[in-house]
């Protein structure tokens, strides 16, 4: 059956989801927008649709290979991408090799303090609340998820994180932090959202440059999108 793209069901801060004909496959759609302040200030950077399409096909594809389920079916434009309609799980997972960004500040500790072994965290997925960080008990106590699925997303964040370093790590780049989100396909865990620069950090080695969205964040004077294009490069994802 040729997929269609259907009606948007789902209109996000950098993602876009349609139906299609088939309603166990959508179409993820990238958007040229990088949000901060929670969505309150937005600006659109060209091509960063396509290179967060393509990079985050690419890593799905590695983790793919080291039989990790992901949402992904194969590419669909430039732009989008066939995935898994997933039912999803309403928590973050965020696994964090060096400080940087919010647990600084939290913990008072030293930009770039290597985290051994490495720190992971569920936030709720809630916007309003602005993701506030849980632990096991409220995902247990508020239903979010079953100790079995949490248990296991645990484990797979921790291996995702071990692939991911060992790739970037041998493209001259060092993996800070990630976030990832989970759900269920046919009640198989399976790893949905995106793997990109806007949902992860990443320093060159040698010189320690942000090359992720921090630049958009906190307004570092260099170019976003020559960025994630030469992160792209670096790993062996060509756009
Ligand atoms: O802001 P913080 O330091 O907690 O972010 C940790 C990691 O999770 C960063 O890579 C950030 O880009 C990512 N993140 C995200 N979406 C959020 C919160 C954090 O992608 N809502």
């Amino acid at each position: 059956m040729k997929i269609q793209k259907l009606s948007k069901i789902y209109d996000g801060k950098s993602k876009i989801l349609y139906k299609t004909n088939d309603p166990k496959i959508l179409v993820l759609e990238f958007k040229q927008d990088i949000s901060k302040f929670n969505g309150k200030y937005i600006k659109k950077f060209e091509k960063k649709d396509i290179i967060n399409n393509k990079f985050s096909y690419f890593i799905m594809n590695k983790l793919a290979k080291k039989n990790i389920q992901t949402h992904v079916i194969s590419l669909f434009s430039e732009n989008q991408t066939l995935v898994k309609n997933l039912k999803m799980f309403p928590i973050e997972c965020v696994i964090r090799n060096y400080a940087s960004g919010s647990i600084v500040k939290r913990f008072n500790l030293e930009e770039r303090s290597f985290l051994n072994p490495p720190i992971l965290e569920i936030y709720l997925k809630n916007d309003s609340l602005g993701d506030p960080i849980i632990n096991e008990t409220h995902c247990i106590t508020f239903k979010l998820i079953n100790s079995k699925h949490l248990e296991n997303i645990k484990k797979t964040t921790i291996y995702i994180n071990y692939i991911l370093q060992k790739l970037f790590f041998r493209s001259e780049l060092i993996l800070i932090d990630f976030k990832l989100e989970f759900g269920l396909f046919n009640g198989i865990l399976t790893l949905g959202d995106e793997f990109s620069l806007d949902n992860s950090r990443v320093w060159e080695k040698k010189t320690f440059k942000k090359m992720d969205k921090d630049i958009f964040r906190d307004n570092l004077n260099y170019d976003i999108v020559e960025c994630y294009q030469k992160v792209a490069e670096k790993i062996g994802c060509f756009i």
